[in-house]
């Protein structure tokens, strides 16, 4: 099923404004310049490795929507079409989990409460699609994702022991 058209515009507190809307197949080319663009310590934050380009099969399926199963949103400053931030759910990859969120934001957007704004975003269509909780593998060395975390409300998983990777989940009311 094709995602719910979302296009909605917000001010960021240092003035500039951005547009989140859902991924679309003409979106590929721009996804592959932002993941291609991204610091190689954001790149491996996000993937747990240093990617260059997304792999074509998750290229596709950032890009093609399969909603509700996925769902991917950008963000663009108003006037560009070049991407800054990504987010997005994928059904989980253990059995029976909930669906998967993730978050990445190009450096020079960040601090600037452009990932606070994408999840903002995510959990309404999250509500909308009926899911009931989102969760997120991050690596333990990821601060700045565990303080973006205990703003948002999403929740550290004390039951999954891993020495590199916390599970965290936000439960869609
Ligand atoms: C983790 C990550 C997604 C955070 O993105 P971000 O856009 O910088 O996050 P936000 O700006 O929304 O929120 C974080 C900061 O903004 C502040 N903030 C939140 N809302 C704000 C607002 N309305 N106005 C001003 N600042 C705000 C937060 O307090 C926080 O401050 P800090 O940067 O000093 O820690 C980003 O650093 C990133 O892409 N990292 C690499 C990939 C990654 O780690 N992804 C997560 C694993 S899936």
């Amino acid at each position: 099923m094709d995602p719910p058209s979302v296009n909605r515009q917000f001010e960021l507190a240092d003035g500039s404004t951005i547009l989140v809307s859902s991924a679309r197949p003409r979106d590929a080319d721009a996804m592959q310049a932002f993941v291609g663009g991204l610091s190689q310590r954001s790149s491996y934050l996000r993937f747990f490795s240093r990617l260059d380009q997304l792999p074509p099969s998750i290229l596709k399926r950032f890009t093609q929507v399969d909603y509700p199963s996925n769902m991917t949103i950008v963000a663009v400053q108003e006037g560009s079409s070049k991407i800054i931030g990504l987010a997005g759910w994928t059904p989980s990859h253990v059995q029976s989990g909930d669906d998967e969120c993730a978050v990445a934001v190009a450096d020079e957007w960040q601090s600037r409460a452009v990932a606070t704004t994408l999840l903002g975003v995510l959990y309404d269509l999250a509500k909308i699609a009926h899911k009931t909780r989102l969760e997120g593998f991050v690596l333990r060395e990821n601060h700045r994702m565990f303080a973006l975390a205990s703003n948002l409300g999403i929740v550290l998983d004390k039951d999954f022991r891993d020495p590199l990777v916390a599970k965290m989940y936000r439960d869609i009311a």
